[in-house]
């Protein structure tokens, strides 16, 4: 069951101007997480996976819906009332936890995935997960950018051939802020 700390749902704009929300993902869900996942071609999958299955698409769903109370904290993003975009944050330590984001092909590049990050990041830092990391295909501009963006201070290095990028929870102090 997902765990939500923040107010939900929330009512968002993609950046062509259309209402999307933003919301836990529940069992009534199921099939439009399938329906998101099965649709995925083969390089969306190898991007978000590391391999071309729909199986690992399937398996992932059901972990999302089946995980314990503040294990996976999860998003959706729905438009039309069809579930476009799934956000997970994953706990690996008491403060830290694993990103991984998924927009189907029609929905992306209009923000979503970078909504889901923001409100991602806010549960999580109410749950006191401090750190954020994800590991991200050096070749995943898209996700690179998302994360760039969100984070300009983000911190990434190559590991094992794959871009790993660490981001922090506490938003950035502004100078205006400092006595
Ligand atoms: C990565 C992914 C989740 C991004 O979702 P999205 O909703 O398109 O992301 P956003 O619209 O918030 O941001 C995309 C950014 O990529 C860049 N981008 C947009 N279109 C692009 C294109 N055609 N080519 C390269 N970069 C592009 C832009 O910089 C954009 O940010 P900006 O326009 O705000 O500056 C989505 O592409 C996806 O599902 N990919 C397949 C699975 C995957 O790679 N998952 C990540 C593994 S952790």
């Amino acid at each position: 069951m997902p765990v939500c700390t923040s107010p939900m749902p929330a009512a968002v704009l993609t950046s062509d101007g259309r209402h999307a929300t933003i919301r836990p993902p529940d069992q009534g869900d199921r099939a439009g997480l399938l329906d998101l996942h099965d649709g995925l071609d083969d390089a969306a999958l190898r991007l978000r996976f590391f391999n071309v299955s729909h199986a690992a698409g399937r398996h992932y769903v059901d972990h999302v819906l089946a995980a314990r109370p503040g294990a996976v904290i999860s998003l959706v993003a729905v438009v039309d009332g069809a579930v476009v975009g799934l956000g997970t944050a994953e706990l690996i330590t008491p403060d830290a936890a694993e990103l991984a984001f998924v927009v189907c092909a029609a929905e992306r590049g209009h923000g979503l995935c970078t909504l889901l990050l923001e409100h991602l990041t806010a549960q999580c830092r109410a749950l006191g997960i401090r750190r954020l990391v994800a590991d991200v295909l050096p070749e995943n501009t898209r996700m690179a950018q998302v994360f760039r963006d969100a984070s300009p201070t983000a911190e990434h290095h190559l590991e094992h051939g794959v871009m790993r990028y660490e981001l922090d929870t506490d938003p950035p102090s502004r100078e205006s802020d400092q006595p």
